[in-house]
């Protein structure tokens, strides 16, 4: 069995904070660390663990950060190395640690690694990035880049193509050449010297892409990659390391979080973020969520790592829109059916996310015109789309509900101008919606989002059935009700949620006779007859007699 005392991440939550969107301290409208550090406080009193802290390194801000022209120095726009410095040990004077967004798939253009390996074929640094001759006049193939256009980029001075998976602006690392990678893991060990507490690695399952095959994700040389680079920086620290993986499946996952600590911590893996869109489609074609799938989809996971490996639970992060408008109710049901979604992922086994606002219930946001939309994803679509004919009217309604900019909106603190956000003009519109949902009110308000966020956190201290206990899904045929037990040991935690807004009947329901109810996002819990609209409860017990 894993062994929770060692894992400190194992009962930890993680809070995740987009810096651009948090707090600004100095009115330019862009959230920065200062701003962070003056709202330590705030993520003390809901009781999270560690911060995960999109990237905050010199940038020339294409991707907003994930273009990263010096690993080692951090971008004006947020502060400066001190501030960094400050904030790491701020944070740890309050228990928290300080998770940094490694992006080692790719750095920016303007890194001086890049602008040295396009001088030419002989530079030191060419090998560092991906480069092909081109075919007759033309790319050497078809590959596409996440954000539209060809994955690859001619470079006239010294004839040839460069590689990048995202934008024109982020080339791709060679992580073939060994050079590279020791310059990597030395940059890593530098920032774990500061007291880090870990790293997120970011679309780590595409550093050994094979392009000559066509292979972004899941390269042959995938995990002998990653187990040096743990060997070599991370297995020296007592570090939680996340893998992002949209390549991610039941099985290699089970090497990226192998338990004996050979690769990371945990996998940060999609699947469920797939369930509403066309088959065959991409984000932007929009299907209704295939619910039965999605009981499918955890509980698969649910299994199959269970003592075999580790996963992160998660609605929400910086690309995805808002959980509570995309499967919840964010009309009149938006406090209810937050909770719900709340109670649902945190009782699962392995490390719960909350990404900033979700813990307020905040909502997608729907700008009426492209022009307030910021995102590069976002704003390259629409102009793809529009130029093969999809009307406008459609392209709008994909990005209300998947446009990444829905996470992006300002941080909403209080109802005061910008919603507390910044003095000056927020970098992107405030949702309109911050007088209604905002900080201020929700943490002084004991029935709301917030806090009953503080009080999921608690229990997963308290309990460590949360940690330990193998998952069984009841009710599988239920086309509503999403249910499940947890056991171990002699105890026994119950979950029921009603997915929906109608009311749910249960007939042959769940066993909770002799159990405690910890919490129901109704306050009080009626007889387990008739679940109300979005209706979550949690029971426990420690005296039963059919767990092992
Ligand atoms: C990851 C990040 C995303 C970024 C992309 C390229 O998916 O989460 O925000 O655009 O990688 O770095
Ligand atoms: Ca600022």
């Amino acid at each position: 069995m894993l062994n929770s005392k060692k894992n400190w991440w194992m009962n930890s939550v993680i809070y995740q904070i987009y810096p651009r969107s948090f707090q600004d301290s100095n009115g330019d409208g862009i959230g920065d660390l200062r701003g962070i550090i003056s709202r330590l406080d705030y993520l003390k009193k809901l009781g999270i663990d560690a911060i995960w802290l999109s990237p905050v390194y010199s940038s020339p801000q294409d991707d907003n950060g994930y273009d990263i022209s010096d690993y080692r120095g951090i971008d004006p726009v947020f502060g400066t190395l001190k501030d960094m410095e400050e904030l790491i040990s701020s944070a740890k004077a309050l228990g928290i640690r300080i998770i940094m967004d490694l992006v080692l798939n790719h750095t920016s253009d303007e890194h001086q690694w890049f602008i040295e390996a396009r001088k030419s074929l002989f530079n030191p640094w060419h090998d560092y990035y991906v480069w092909r001759d081109g075919k007759e006049g033309s790319p050497p193939n078809s590959m596409k880049a996440a954000f539209g256009g060809s994955a690859w980029e001619w470079v006239p001075e010294i004839g040839q193509y460069y590689f990048h998976q995202f934008s024109l602006k982020q080339p791709d690392l060679n992580w073939n050449n060994p050079q590279l990678r020791r310059e990597l893991y030395d940059m890593i060990l530098w920032w774990m010297d500061k007291g880090v507490g870990g790293f997120r690695l970011d679309v780590i399952d595409q550093i050994a892409k094979e392009p000559d095959q066509m292979i972004t994700m899941n390269g042959s040389k995938l995990h002998s990659f990653i187990r040096e680079m743990s060997e070599e920086t991370f297995q020296k620290g007592d570090l939680v390391t996340v893998g992002e993986a949209w390549g991610a499946n039941v099985e290699n996952a089970k090497l990226y979080s192998n338990p004996d600590g050979s690769e990371l911590s945990m996998v940060f893996q999609f699947e469920h973020c797939t369930l509403d869109q066309k088959v065959d489609g991409k984000k932007w074609d929009l299907a209704p969520l295939d619910f039965m799938a999605l009981k499918r989809i955890f509980s698969k996971w649910q299994i199959a790592l269970h003592e075999t490996g580790w996963n992160s639970l998660f609605w929400n992060n910086h690309d995805l829109p808002r959980i509570v408008s995309r499967w919840g109710n964010d009309g009149v049901y938006r406090i209810h059916s937050a909770k719900m979604l709340a109670t649902l992922l945190h009782g699962l086994q392995g490390t719960p996310y909350i990404y900033q606002g979700e813990e307020l219930g905040m909502t997608n946001v729907k700008f009426s015109s492209i022009s307030s939309y910021r995102d590069i994803e976002t704003v390259n679509m629409f102009k793809e789309r529009k130029e093969k004919g999809f009307s406008e009217d459609d392209i709008m309604k994909s990005i209300h509900a998947k446009s990444r900019d829905n996470g992006r909106t300002p941080m909403q603190w209080d109802k005061g101008q910008y919603a507390g956000f910044t003095t000056g003009t927020p970098w992107i519109p405030v949702n309109p919606n911050y007088e209604k949902i905002n900080a201020a009110l929700q943490t002084r308000d004991p029935d709301s989002i917030f806090n009953y966020y503080k009080k999921l956190i608690s229990l997963r201290k308290e309990y460590d059935i949360f940690v330990e206990g193998a998952y069984s899904l009841l009710m599988p045929e239920d086309p509503q009700v999403f249910a499940y037990e947890r056991k171990c040991l002699g105890k026994k935690l119950t979950v029921i949620c009603n997915f929906f807004e109608n009311e749910a009947y249960i007939e042959n329901s769940a066993d909770i006779s002799d159990m405690a109810l910890l919490l129901c996002n109704y306050g009080e819990a009626e007889p387990l007859k008739k679940l109300r609209p979005y209706e979550a409860r949690m029971y426990y017990t420690d005296r039963d007699s059919h767990a092992l």
